[in-house]
């Protein structure tokens, strides 16, 4: 990365009091200039502390709009148009009322991948660092709708000895992540700790072979445990941006992608260079409007209160 964009971003972030969020699923090289990166949660956290006027967004779009329903007074910038997410894009405000009217007593939970207008029409919503402990907050005689992401659901319901009715919505990236590429990559590495993301297809059904050495974690959960593990290995079942930052804080460890061609796509168009042209522009603004804000802010203010 050139010198000159990193100093001229230094430059316009102090100019503007703004601050750089990356998501642990951009390149190594935005990563390095944010001022913080994250899972959703703790982007969404951070959004919600800053005391900074501009947010400069290197994540997709429903992270920058959860990022301006959380901070409305804040300006939101993205780096880049479209930053679409497959997994997001699996439900729309329009389905999720057809669905609600089919069980008209039950709760929904939204994962916080997921657009302003699906949120707005739910009761919670959840990351993957949080989602077990939302479904357990519930309470026991309700019934549960839980959208977008059907592997994540199954998983989390399980651990929280829930029952929930799925919505078959899925992540391209982490539905790749199947059985038989597991045992594969397992049989490869067979000294490596196994980390996978709870959006992967068989995150809820790890044979019982492996399961003594295998966690689910968010991304955030994935670099809390190798901090404390022994191990020196680890094989990492999510978007290979994270294997950065967990290269980062432990050099002395080892990472290896499932598969390093799995990636984001909508992640890694962003680069520096887009950063600083968003910082000097501002052009890209993410706004939610006000009255879809309100009712957007209820589920997320419910999980972050659960979760505290
Ligand atoms: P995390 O919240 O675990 O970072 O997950 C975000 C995401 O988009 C997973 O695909
Ligand atoms: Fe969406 Fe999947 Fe990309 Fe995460 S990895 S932002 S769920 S498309």
């Amino acid at each position: 990365m050139e010198r000159q964009v990193i100093d001229e971003i230094q430059q316009l972030k102090k100019e503007k009091n703004a601050v750089i969020l990356a998501h642990y699923y951009t390149w190594p090289e935005v990563q390095a200039i944010a001022d913080f990166s994250g899972d959703s949660l703790g982007l969404s956290r951070k959004a919600g502390e800053t005391d900074a006027d501009i947010i400069v967004f290197a994540g997709v779009e429903f992270m920058a709009e959860t990022a301006s329903i959380i901070s409305p007074e804040k300006k939101v910038l993205i780096p880049e148009g479209n930053l679409g997410c497959s997994l997001a894009d699996c439900i729309t405000a329009e389905k999720l009322r057809n669905w609600k009217s089919q069980y008209p007593e039950a709760v929904v939970v939204s994962y916080v991948n997921s657009t302003a207008e699906v949120k707005a029409e739910s009761d919670y919503c959840c990351t993957s660092g949080n989602a077990v402990n939302v479904l357990k907050a519930i309470p026991e005689d309700k019934q549960i709708l839980f959208c977008p992401d059907a592997n994540l659901g199954a998983w989390a319901a399980k651990e929280a000895g829930r029952e929930v009715i799925l919505w078959k919505g899925g992540c391209h990236v982490h539905v790749a992540m199947n059985l038989s590429m597991l045992k594969k990559a397992a049989a490869t590495y067979p000294d490596h700790e196994i980390l996978m993301h709870p959006e992967a297809s068989c995150s809820a059904e790890i044979p019982e072979e492996l399961k003594e050495k295998t966690y689910i974690y968010s991304t955030a959960g994935m670099i809390k445990h190798v901090a404390v593990s022994a191990k020196k290995k680890f094989l990492i079942a999510t978007e290979p941006g994270i294997l950065y930052e967990l290269q980062q804080q432990n050099p002395e460890k080892e990472f290896v992608a499932i598969d390093s061609f799995l990636v984001c796509g909508s992640m890694k168009t962003i680069t520096p260079e887009k950063i600083l042209a968003a910082l000097k522009y501002e052009t890209r603004v993410v706004k939610v409007n006000d009255e879809l804000a309100a009712k957007a802010r209820k589920p997320i203010e419910r999980m972050i209160s659960i979760n505290r």
